[in-house]
């Protein structure tokens, strides 16, 4: 088992928007590369990006039109496997985006699919047997070729769903996970992952993870696609990796995943903390963690103390976290984010602020994502460093303001955010109570309270973590916390021990790690 994920903290990269190197206002694999040691300086040692095969970019490349061939705006094969021995060479590792729910419409399958006669790829996808019968439950395309059927979407319309069966079959269309039709699908999904596996890659997050079987209302359809995945991988690439996007971890850990990511929508309350009216960590102090805290807890359980539960400080499909939290309050946030369970997974421009982007119009599927995409900020040259181009043939427009933050400035800067997430990675590192794996204790997640407060634990090390995003001062009952001795880290003002009335007194906006 890749044991360096024990430690690993990754850096998300949306690669259109990281670093262009030839001047075509997009990003590219070369531009990764040479970023690399700019990752690992802010503590960071392992990548995953966003998808980047060949594709019509009808979802920024979640919709995928060959598997084995990278989008060439990125570059080649070639420069995509310097980039995993360049990060290998760093001790770094690296995350593709695997996409096994759907494909693209302009897949060369999907064309096959939607062809009259039989052939090699009539069931690839999912088809209802006459084109007045849509798929329950799903949206389908109908009316596009000659094809008798309607063909289920899993997202967007340009997004038809690959076929993997179905858990309860009602219907004469509706084939067996075990039929040859889905069993060709996933035989080739193990293909494609064998493929880039040998390239030098170390493992993928699974974008829709929880989408592939049909009429699976437990999942176990999926759960038993995965497990017969993973007893592949530990055949053939016993180190490979997997993350997914499901938001179960119960289930997607059963199903062979090393970590499932906390997800923005669902039943999870991560945007209690970060991204609602009242957030958390507002300095306001008026937001609420204890429901995010309960399911959180619920969600551990289930998982068991080893299984991940990862925490991203945003993604390609959320409001940047300085939407709604600003100055001092995304350090407290980043102070949670990585002094919790799980691997960190940072957003690139989240370690410095970057905004979003207001009132941009939608590029390749973004719609309200546009603005939390736009090109990294590194320094103040035209374009913020990121390309050479003209600023109007960037990917997507730059945030406008003339103080904009900047990796560059950022980095010199004592106190600056990203000084502080430096910071933040390398005192986790330092402190085995603070690492991925680790239990976690809260003693203190009151409904509308402040502070939050945990124990996190791991052999002889435990750690108190209390934070107080409010103005206000905030405290803490004494015995639950426990007596603290030194701080390994602190924002803000110190802690003081009241111990006449047996209680912890909490500086508004500080935060600390404390040993016990
Ligand atoms: C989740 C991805 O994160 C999102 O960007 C994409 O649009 C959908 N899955 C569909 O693939
Ligand atoms: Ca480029």
């Amino acid at each position: 088992m890749a044991k360096w994920l024990d430690t690993a903290v990754f850096y998300e990269i949306y690669p259109q928007s990281f670093q262009d190197t030839n001047a075509d206002g997009i990003g590219d694999f070369q531009g990764i590369i040479r970023r690399l040691d700019y990752i690992k300086e802010l503590g960071c040692d392992a990548i995953w990006i966003n998808p980047c095969f060949k594709s019509p970019f009808g979802d920024a490349g979640y919709d995928v039109a060959d598997y084995y061939t990278v989008a060439p705006r990125y570059g080649t094969n070639e420069d995509l496997k310097q980039l995993f021995q360049e990060a290998h060479a760093r001790d770094m590792h690296v995350l593709l985006d695997l996409v096994p729910g759907h494909t693209s419409t302009e897949h060369p399958w999907f064309k096959e699919s939607m062809k009259v006669e039989k052939n090699e790829y009539t069931d690839r996808y999912i088809w209802t047997d006459n084109i007045w019968e849509a798929p329950d439950d799903m949206a389908s395309l109908r009316g596009i070729s000659a094809r008798d059927g309607s063909c289920a979407l899993n997202f967007f319309s340009c997004q038809p769903a690959l076929n993997y069966g179905f858990y309860e079959r009602t219907r004469p269309w509706q084939q067996a996970p075990g039929d040859p039709g889905p069993q060709a699908t996933l035989a080739e999904m193990k293909n494609i992952m064998r493929f880039w596996l040998g390239l030098g890659c170390d493992g993928f997050r699974v974008d829709m993870a929880h989408s592939l079987v049909k009429n699976d209302p437990e999942s176990k359809g999926t759960i038993a696609l995965w497990q017969d995945v993973r007893a592949f991988l530990d055949r053939e690439f016993p180190e490979a990796v997997l993350v997914s996007e499901w938001g179960e971890p119960d289930k997607s850990l059963r199903g062979g995943f090393h970590m499932d990511f906390l997800l923005h929508f669902g039943p999870s309350h991560y945007n209690d903390l970060f991204r609602c009216e009242e957030p958390f960590f507002s300095s306001r102090g008026k937001g609420d963690a204890s429901a995010f805290v309960k399911k959180y807890l619920e969600n551990r359980r289930k998982a068991g103390e080893d299984g991940m539960i990862c925490i991203p400080s945003g993604n390609h499909d959320m409001d940047r976290l300085a939407r709604s939290l600003h100055g001092d309050e995304l350090k407290i946030a980043f102070a949670f984010l990585l002094s919790m369970p799980g691997a960190p997974f940072v957003y690139y421009g989240d370690e410095i602020g970057m905004r979003y982007v207001e009132g941009l119009a939608s590029v390749e599927g973004g719609y309200n994502r546009t603005g939390s995409r736009s090109p990294m900020q590194w320094d103040g040259t035209p374009n913020a460093g990121f390309s050479a181009a003209a600023p109007e043939q960037l990917y997507i427009p730059q945030d406008p303001g003339a103080d904009r933050p900047t990796a560059e400035e950022q980095m010199s800067r004592e106190g600056s955010l990203w000084r502080e997430v430096q910071k933040l990675i390398s005192v986790r590192r330092k402190n085995p109570a603070l690492g991925n794996k680790g239990s976690i204790r809260f003693v203190r997640a009151e409904e509308n309270g402040y502070p939050l407060a945990y124990i996190r634990e791991s052999g002889e090390q435990s750690i108190l973590v209390i934070l107080n995003p409010g103005r206000e001062e905030a405290e803490l009952p004494m015995e639950a916390a426990g007596q603290i001795r030194e701080s390994v880290y602190r924002f803000g003002g110190e802690v003081k021990a009241d111990r006449e009335r047996n209680r912890y007194l909490v500086p508004g906006q500080s935060t600390g790690f404390y040993l016990l």
